[in-house]
């Protein structure tokens, strides 16, 4: 009988390129989950994955801490498609050798095909891909045949074609490998021949379905930030239970210029959601006074916010579930090869409500990736402003003003902010930038103004450009802009005499300030 879904599975040795391949592979229409490479193998088989990807990762197989999979995981009857590290897992485990490459490489290189392989059909002999490894497999396993070289590696990828195991040393999924695609396609459509069964427009009728069988009549509520996730989750829950789901807003004073009252009115006149606006601004700005230290500012804020939302949401009666927007990279257990990271920020979202809160959750995103539920939104019909928007922290503001925060700090901000976004909006860059926003330095520097002397407040804008928030480089904004910016912060607002322009990465800086 044909399998109705199809589904691939990745385990991930940690590669910063995990994410992507998951990505690639759902672009191309098939369902794909990301496991760690500590999972066992009874949760890998009830996955009931029809091919399995081993992922790149930093490490070597002769690390002491080498994360492997059990030799088992092979018995598990599904083409296999080892990936850099991933390949020299499959090449120690199956009795192949790795060793340290004299030179670590890392870039491109020029691929040529030696032996004609499935994997490789309609590539060219001879193309570029992209490398990146310390190590290289110089025996493959037995009965497996060496397919493609490069100059340093004689081994760039192998196969045993009988039993669907292949391996790639390079990496097929960034766009700077020529036929990675094909590569990958030719894996999953013409190797383990799976079907392209994962559909959004599918989604949106299964989920609500679901929703609605779960909730039977119940109520739940929702708390809405204004962001793309929490809305798309409110208006798919809000398709399957109508005027039993519950939003809340609270708006905390820490948002930018009217934008409480504009969210408030889309929620309820375009999305018709059933919202109730909690204007808490006294309470966050009583709680802030001469808070300083950014993590105190950060805990405060989720505080409050959670007592406020908790209040909120006894007030309605006989409530059984929570919605929330849950993405699928916050549900991916991430592996760590290099041991804890430290805590840099605690972040405050609408995302961490559920360990107070003992309500039955719904998270209708939790399989999705950003781009997917920007792909939703808009099949959901929300407007494409609204589903592009850049990214706006939970404390908001207040991690944009550095020290105390005040009603008067936060007018000056909120205007250099509506400066900036529409000086941006008019050079068309909104959503080709991950953020761009003012910071408030309250630190006092000398300027004329007319004839006069002035002694005012710095204002500093940042513009980066990121895919996912975890990196980040400073945008190379057309200097005409710039200048229409500061021209136009300082001539408009009162306090401030000076503007400058954040040209620091991340890392060594954050996106945020605080
Ligand atoms: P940093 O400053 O850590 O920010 O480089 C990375 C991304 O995360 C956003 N950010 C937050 N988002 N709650 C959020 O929902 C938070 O507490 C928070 N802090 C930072 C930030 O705007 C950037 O996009």
């Amino acid at each position: 009988m044909e399998k109705v879904f199809s589904k691939i599975l990745i385990i991930d040795f940690g590669s910063q390129y995990t994410q992507l391949i998951a990505r690639k592979i759902r672009e191309d229409g098939v369902y794909c989950e990301i496991y760690p490479f500590n999972s066992s193998i009874e949760k890998i088989k009830d996955f009931k994955p029809d091919a399995i990807i081993l992922s790149g990762g930093p490490s070597s197989v002769y690390d002491k801490h080498a994360p492997f999979i059990t030799e088992d995981v092979f018995n598990i009857n599904v083409p296999f498609l080892g990936i850099c590290y991933g390949m020299q897992v499959m090449a120690h485990l199956l009795s192949g050798e790795v060793k340290p490459a004299k030179n670590r490489e890392y870039g491109y290189s020029k691929l040529r095909i030696i032996e004609e392989s499935e994997l490789f059909r309609g590539c060219e002999k001879s193309s570029l891909v992209w490398m990146s490894h310390g190590d290289i497999i110089i025996k493959p396993p037995s009965h497996f045949i060496v397919t493609s070289q490069t100059e340093n590696c004689s081994i760039a990828s192998f196969e045993n074609s009988e039993k669907n195991l292949y391996g790639l040393q390079f990496h097929p999924e960034v766009a700077h490998t020529d036929y990675g695609l094909r590569i990958l396609n030719n894996f999953l459509f013409n190797i383990a021949k799976v079907k392209k069964t994962w559909k959004l427009e599918d989604f949106i009728e299964n989920k609500v379905r679901d929703i609605k069988n779960l909730t039977n009549g119940k109520k739940a509520i929702c708390a809405l930030s204004g962001g793309v996730d929490s809305t798309v989750a409110a208006v798919l829950a809000n398709k399957a239970m109508g005027d039993k789901l519950r939003c809340i807003f609270v708006d905390n004073g820490l948002l930018r210029e009217n934008e409480g009252k504009a969210v408030i009115k889309f929620y309820k006149e375009n999305l018709k959601l059933n919202v109730k606006f909690v204007n808490a601004a006294n309470l966050f700005l009583k709680a802030l006074k001469g808070v300083k230290n950014p993590e105190k500012k950060r805990k405060i804020i989720g505080k409050l916010f959670m007592e406020i939302f908790e209040k909120e949401a006894k007030k309605i009666k006989d409530v059984d579930f929570l919605v929330q927007g849950t993405l699928y990279p916050d549900v991916i257990e991430s592996v760590r090869v290099f041991g804890a990271s430290s805590i840099i920020k605690s972040h405050h979202n609408v995302g961490g409500l559920p360990k107070k809160i003992r309500l039955k959750l719904i998270e209708p995103l939790r399989e999705l990736f950003k781009d997917e539920v920007r792909v939703i939104g808009n099949n959901l019909g929300i407007p494409m402003e609204v589903i592009n928007r850049q990214p706006f922290p939970g404390p908001g503001l207040a991690i944009r003003i550095m020290g105390d925060v005040d009603k008067n700090r936060l007018k000056t901000l909120r205007r250099a902010d509506a400066i900036v976004t529409e000086e941006i909006k008019k050079a068309g860059l909104e959503d080709k930038i991950w953020q761009s926003f003012p910071v408030l330095i309250p630190v006092k520097t000398v300027g004329v103004m007319g004839d006069k002397r002035s002694y005012e407040s710095l204002i500093a804008l940042r513009a980066v450009g990121s895919s996912d928030g975890m990196t980040a480089d400073f945008i190379k904004l057309d200097y005409d802009i710039l200048r229409t910016i500061s021209a136009r912060v300082i001539s408009e607002i009162k306090g401030v005499n000076r503007m400058v322009y954040d040209i620091t990465s991340k890392p060594p800086s954050t996106i945020e300030w605080e």
